[in-house]
């Protein structure tokens, strides 16, 4: 049994992160998406809300599953038997970071592999800060998130 680990804030999951969940599924036998507590970052949608946003995504995908983690990324792919983890590059501006983070889970953990995977270069430009950006100032994000994702963060900027 293959077991990826897809880390990262997901506040809110987009379409891009979808495309790169789609492609996991593909290699391994089970994916898991690790929502990131990540309270230092300010997120709009709470941990709870964000794992619901991923669980309703990935409901007809039986491979996946989704999951919120606190503390070392490494320890989390341990406690759940993972081999690797999963993360999207879109475009060089993430390589940097990506690159160290990379590195750095190596050496806490030489047993976890990194793994890249481009989204669909329609994805190139999106991020959930753009998504949250557009959908306060009133545009239309129908295109960049799932149905379920945009009438969260209708309701949530709302009440904003
Ligand atoms: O979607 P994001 O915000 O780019 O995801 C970043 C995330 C959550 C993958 C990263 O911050 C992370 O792995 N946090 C867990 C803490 C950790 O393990 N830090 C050391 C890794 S360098």
């Amino acid at each position: 049994m293959r077991t990826v680990i897809y880390p990262g804030s997901f506040d809110p999951l987009t379409n891009g992160h979808l495309d790169v969940i789609q492609r996991a599924v593909k290699l391994f036998d089970r994916v898991i998406v690790a929502v990131a507590q990540n309270d230092s970052k300010n997120p709009l949608f709470n941990i709870t809300e964000r794992v619901d946003l991923v669980k309703q995504a990935v409901a007809h995908l039986p491979q996946v599953d989704a999951d919120s983690f606190d503390g070392l990324l490494v320890d989390y792919v341990e406690s759940r038997s993972g081999q690797a983890v999963v993360r999207g590059l879109r475009a060089i501006s993430d390589f940097e970071f990506e690159f160290q983070m990379a590195l750095m889970n190596r050496k806490l953990n030489e047993r976890v592999e990194t793994i890249f995977m481009m989204p669909k270069d329609t994805y190139t430009f999106l991020s959930s800060r753009i998504v949250k950006e557009i959908a306060r100032l009133g545009g239309d994000v129908s295109s960049f998130v799932p149905a379920h994702v945009q009438a969260a963060l209708k309701g949530k900027l709302s009440k904003a």
